[in-house]
Formats: structure tokens, C-alpha cells, sequence
């Protein structure tokens, strides 16, 4: 369809990348690692060379958000999917309830109503609206997603509750970018393989002493089995120790830490400040063309992270993705699979450039109005 479009000079982003996952990881950061030699890749993660990187990621983080001393930073393999049966199994006392959107929210209510001791409550909106959640009565824990990665919405505030309660907030997508204060959650955890431009496999859990406290309850009841990789005291123990239960993927961890620093540098406040202008302009590009419009209505829950377009449906959003994807200058804007919508789901992550999100939008334009 697109075959004899001519794509501009200047509107040819400087990286491809804007994926919702695997993320854009920065060339400096594999160059960096490349330049550790013989004394990184390949030597033990329960040595300093290794630990004490994990270290300076755990001490990054607490920076970053600014966490109370008490907080720990838990690491472990097997990414957020890993900690969904996690939770279930070694946090939940008698019963979670689950806020849905979408289908990450969906699929983590799915892993802890498999669990035959807990019993687990749904309260959901269709795809495409947002839920912030509440403190529920009888629940001992509140599960929640900060960026619900597959419809492109976050929280727009953070539930309260009790001292007997645990907030639990998947931040896989939205973890470092949307806003949220992390020490208002028991457990926020992440993969890193979004905002924090890593790749998967990994898992970080930052935890309040009240989460680890209830893990250690839990632990403590010897008729609940848990296999020891999915084991909070296993975890816990070696993340006390800068280390991982099981062996971890190095480069994972380097490249965190290498990104970690990064933001460090600008902090926080202002990595948010700079996802809202990208946000910005993602959305007010939507708004100002008569042939695309935001997924997301409510604009208090549009993600500044994630931004899910509609595209009127004279133009095959697929047929602009395949065209483009081919010439290897746009990668990863696909809507989320299962929504089945004709949408442009593109990644605002704190790596993508502003500048890039501008010749993307001004190129996708042009190649929707040369069909119209
Ligand atoms: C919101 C959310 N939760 C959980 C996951 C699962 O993460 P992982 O594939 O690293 O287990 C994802 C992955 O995209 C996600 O976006």
C-alpha cells in the first residue's frame, strides 16, 4: 500500500525504537558494558565486581524515589509475571482484590485466583477506561497497576490503606515515569525492560517493612508450600546481600544500573515533567487530526508513558507499521495484539527522544494523509 511512499530525510527518527517492551536500549550503555572486558561478563554474581553494581542499582533506586531507609530493593528472576504467583502465594493472608483494565491487570487477578488458599475478588472497567482502586473490606491486599501496559492507561492517584493492608502496585511499564509515591506502596514492583531500558528476566520489588513483615507471617505458616524460587525469605535474605536467590542475567543488571544513573541525574520530578510534554504532544497530535483520535477518553488516566492512538479505519494501521518496520526506521508501534483495534500504541520512555516523537508523528501523518 505504502510501497511508492518516499520516506523525508527529516522526518527519519534517530533511533527506530518505540517499542512498549522490549524497550529502546541505549548503544552507550552496551558500549559501556563492552568496555568492562574480561572483568565483568562471566565472573560470579556473588563476588564484589558483581555485587557491588547491584548494590549501586539498589542504592539508585532508593535515590530515585526518595525512599524511606526502611524500604528495601528486592531483586529476583523471572520478571512481574514471576511476582504475580509470588504475591499471591507468599503476601496475600486470606484475600486480594484486584483492580482490572486491560489485559496485564487481568492476567495478574488471573495468577492469585489459581491460588486454592486465598480467595480473590475482580473489580473491573471495559479496556480502554481506567480504575484507581480502593481500600475493600476483608481484603488484606489491593492490587493495582500503575500503567496498564496493553490500553494505555495509569492510576491517576494511589489507593489508601490500612496498617493490616498491603498496597501492591504492578509498575512494570509505568515504574520511573508515571507519577506515583513509592512510599505510599508496600510492594511496587517492575521488570526492567521498559522505562528502565534494561532487558527482561528480572524482577525488582521495592518493599515497605510492613510487606516484608507480612512475608515473614506467611513464611512462617508451615502448611502453605512455596517453592523456593517464588520464597520472599529467599529473596529477601540475598537481596540484603546485594545478591539474587538464583544466578541472574549480568548484562541485565549493568545496563539497569547504567540507566538508573542516568535518571539519577535529572531525577524524578523531572523525568515526570519531561513524559508530560511527551505526552503532550502524542495527545494533542491525536486531537488535532480529524482521522486519529486517543484511546483513552478520561484524560486523567492517559498514560504518559504509553500513548494508545485510534486510527480511522480508511488507513490499515498494519500496512503503515509492516511498510515502515521493513525500511527499518519506525519499530514497536503496534496496538496491543488482543485489543484487535486499528491503533498506534507508541512508547514514551525516558530514552526516546522528544524530537523523535515529533518526526514520528509528522511522518505517520504524512503517510495517513497520502491515502486519504
Ligand atoms: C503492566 C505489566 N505487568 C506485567 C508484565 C509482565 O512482565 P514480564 O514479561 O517481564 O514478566 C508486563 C509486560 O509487558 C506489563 O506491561
Amino acid at each position: 500500500m505504502f510501497d511508492t511512499f518516499v520516506i523525508p530525510k527529516e522526518l527519519t527518527p534517530a533511533d527506530p525504537r518505540f517499542g512498549a517492551g522490549p524497550s529502546m536500549v541505549p548503544v552507550e550503555f552496551l558500549e559501556t558494558l563492552a568496555k568492562t572486558g574480561v572483568h565483568f561478563m562471566g565472573t560470579s554474581h556473588r563476588k564484589p565486581g558483581v555485587k557491588n553494581v547491584v548494590k549501586e542499582l539498589q542504592d539508585g533506586l532508593m535515590k530515585y524515589y526518595n525512599l524511606p531507609s526502611d524500604y528495601l530493593v528486592v531483586l529476583g528472576n523471572g520478571g512481574a509475571t514471576l511476582l504475580f504467583d509470588m504475591i499471591a502465594l507468599g503476601i496475600v493472608e486470606k484475600k486480594a482484590t484486584h483492580f482490572t483494565c486491560g489485559e496485564f491487570s487481568e492476567k495478574w487477578f488471573k495468577s492469585s485466583k489459581l491460588v486454592p488458599w486465598i480467595e480473590t475478588e475482580q473489580v473491573s472497567v471495559p479496556f480502554g477506561k481506567g480504575i484507581n482502586g480502593k481500600a475493600t473490606p476483608g481484603s488484606d491486599l489491593i492490587a493495582v497497576t500503575l500503567n496498564e501496559t496493553s490500553t494505555g492507561v495509569q492510576l491517576s492517584e494511589l489507593p489508601q490503606v490500612d496498617a493490616n493492608t498491603i498496597l501492591a502496585v504492578d509498575a512494570t511499564s509505568g515504574g520511573g515515569q508515571c507519577p506515583c509515591d513509592v512510599s505510599k506502596c508496600d510492594i511496587y514492583f517492575f521488570s526492567p525492560q521498559k522505562v528502565f531500558a534494561s532487558d527482561g528476566g528480572l524482577w525488582v520489588a521495592i518493599m515497605s517493612p510492613k510487606a516484608r513483615a507480612r512475608a515473614a507471617k506467611i513464611a512462617a505458616d508451615k502448611n502453605r508450600y512455596v517453592p523456593d524460587i517464588m520464597n520472599w525469605t529467599n529473596a529477601i535474605s540475598n537481596s540484603e546481600q546485594n545478591q539474587t536467590y538464583n544466578t541472574p542475567a549480568l548484562a541485565t543488571l549493568f545496563i539497569m544500573n547504567e540507566q538508573v544513573k542516568r535518571m539519577n541525574e535529572v531525577g524524578y520530578a523531572e523525568v515526570q515533567k519531561l513524559a508530560q510534554k511527551k505526552a503532550d504532544l502524542l495527545y494533542g497530535w491525536a486531537e488535532s487530526k480529524p482521522y486519529l483520535s486517543c484511546f483513552i477518553e478520561e484524560k486523567q488516566f492517559r498514560s504518559v508513558a504509553v500513548a494508545t492512538i485510534d486510527v480511522d479505519s480508511k488507513v490499515n494501521v498494519d500496512d503503515v507499521i509492516k511498510f515502515l518496520e521493513k525500511k527499518k526506521v519506525v519499530y514497536g508501534i503496534d496496538g496491543y495484539r488482543k485489543l484487535g483495534r486499528n491503533q498506534f500504541r507508541i512508547a514514551m520512555f525516558h530514552n526516546i527522544l522528544f524530537s523523535d516523537l515529533e518526526k514520528l508523528t509528522k511522518l505517520l501523518s504524512s503517510m495517513i494523509e497520502s491515502k486519504l
